[in-house]
């Protein structure tokens, strides 16, 4: 896996985007904000941030959220994805969130895991190997 800082502008562009979202994190029941922010395909950005209910299994990850932004929106192919966390190390993408990200971007999506100090990348198709799919 690649552990990288090296940034262009638009990688830059997704982590801020990524960052200023997970603001509005509802995070009542743990406190980890989650900012998610997908380039598509057709050069559009949508972003995402985690939202926590009482029940916890309700809870909506930031890139389902963002996932959900882009569909909406008529958009179907991620290329590049920034998750920002205010972790103490950057976090990738949990198991259920890779297999809707490979699904939709495929093995050359790629993600950018990020907090306010640390950056790493890796393509989905280290992400999830052996990935399922129809
Ligand atoms: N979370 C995400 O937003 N994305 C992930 O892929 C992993 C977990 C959120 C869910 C919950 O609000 C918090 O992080 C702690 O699990
Ligand atoms: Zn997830």
């Amino acid at each position: 896996m690649k552990d990288t800082t090296s940034l262009n502008d638009m990688d830059t562009k997704l982590v801020e985007m990524a960052r200023s979202i997970s603001h509005n994190a509802r995070v009542h029941l743990s406190g980890f904000h989650v900012g998610a922010a997908i380039l598509s395909e057709n050069g559009n950005i949508y972003v995402g941030c985690n939202v926590e209910f009482d029940n916890y299994t309700n809870t909506i990850h930031a890139e389902e959220a963002a996932i959900s932004a882009m569909v909406s929106a008529g958009d179907l192919k991620p290329i590049k994805i920034a998750v920002f966390t205010n972790a103490d190390e950057p976090c990738f993408p949990c198991g259920m969130c890779r297999q809707s990200l490979f699904e939709l971007g495929r093995e050359d999506l790629e993600v950018i895991a990020c907090n306010n100090k640390n950056v790493k990348k890796a393509n989905m198709g280290d992400l999830l190997p052996h990935a399922f799919h129809l």
